[in-house]
């Protein structure tokens, strides 16, 4: 892949994502506006680059990859010739609409630009200006150079050619492109998340288990499966005859259970009573190195998928 990549901001979103288009042979320019965030992310590149050649993820040499990340000294610089722009800065309605004016205002109209945003539809800050038909949002799962799912949700003025030319780019970086038909608040992987640690809390509130027991449902349960497969495809095969046989014999309870599951609350006293279970489990302290150590697990876990044939 040789198309130049813009990535504005340098934190934890910017640096991943700056990792999958290098990886796949990008030169990428990378912008912050905090100098410091410049200043630091060089040794975190190396790192996470590191610890992907480790896994067998990567068949350069980390230094190679590395060097195909140039830092920018403004944004001007770091879009020159992007057929991509990816911006990662903060998660603010302001911050997003004023950075999307600047970059439509930079870039040529050819130019994709995509903000990686958790929540923020791309109708949301694009609708005032001229090259909005270019503008879409492309939301990664952290960090994207271990989980290749991208959301492409374009708003409703998202040309057509400007969805196809992301979906190609995102793919052929190796990533996995899912597209939203409409707009919706959360996308689809929050949403699916929403709906699970809404159920989670509700259980643990309630107290029909322990933290670490309904971790564990996933963990050794239900993940185990989707890690290969999702709910629709699982339940495809969970009855004999397929979807409908399933239905048939689940779908009654599980309307009636999905009637008195109610939305969490997200109060403060459950969840100061699980903060307590979880740093029993887990000290303040371990948390970046258990970060670290999730890191490896899931580098470990994708070099599995990767050796599957089918
Ligand atoms: N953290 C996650 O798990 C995750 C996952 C998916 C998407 N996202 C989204 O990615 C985006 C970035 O999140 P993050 O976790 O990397 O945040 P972060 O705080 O680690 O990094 C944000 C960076 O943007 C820089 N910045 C702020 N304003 C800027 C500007 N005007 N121009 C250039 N740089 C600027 C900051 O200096 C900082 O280095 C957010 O929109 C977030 O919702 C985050």
């Amino acid at each position: 892949m040789n198309e130049k990549i813009a990535i504005i901001g340098a934190g934890l979103i910017g640096r991943a994502w700056a990792i999958v288009f290098a990886r796949a042979g990008c030169e990428v320019g990378l912008y912050d506006a905090a100098p410091q965030a410049l200043l630091d992310c060089q040794a975190l590149l190396l790192e996470n680059i590191s610890d992907l050649a480790e896994h067998g993820l990567i068949e350069e040499a980390p230094a190679s990859v590395l060097a195909r990340i140039r830092i920018a000294s403004s944004l001007a610089e770091a879009v020159q010739g992007a057929a991509l722009v990816q911006e990662n800065i903060r998660e603010t309605i302001e911050a997003k609409r004023e950075i999307f004016a600047a970059l439509d205002a930079l870039c040529g109209p050819e130019t994709i630009l995509a903000s990686s945003t958790s929540w923020l539809m791309a109708s949301e800050f694009s609708a005032d200006l001229a090259g909005k038909g270019r503008i879409l949002v492309g939301h990664p799962v952290n960090p994207p150079y271990l989980v290749p799912l991208v959301e492409i949700a374009p708003a409703p003025w998202t040309s057509e050619a400007a969805v196809q030319r992301a979906h190609d780019l995102y793919s052929r970086a190796g990533q996995t492109p899912v597209l939203l038909k409409k707009e919706i608040t959360g996308f689809l992987l929050n949403r699916i998340q929403g709906a699970v640690l809404n159920e989670a809390l509700n259980l643990y509130a309630e107290g029909y288990a322990s933290a670490a027991d309904l971790d564990k449902v996933m963990k050794d349960g239900l993940g185990l499966r989707w890690a290969f497969m999702g709910p629709f495809e699982t339940i495809d095969l969970n009855a004999p005859g397929g979807v409908i046989d399933y239905a048939q014999r689940y779908g009654p309870t599980y309307k009636n259970v999905a009637k008195a599951q109610l939305p969490n609350e997200w109060e403060n006293a459950v969840l100061l009573k699980l903060e307590a279970e979880r740093r029993s489990e887990l000290s303040a302290a371990e948390l970046a190195e258990r970060t670290r150590w999730r890191d490896n697990r899931l580098m470990a876990l994708v070099a599995h998928k990767r050796n599957q044939t089918n």
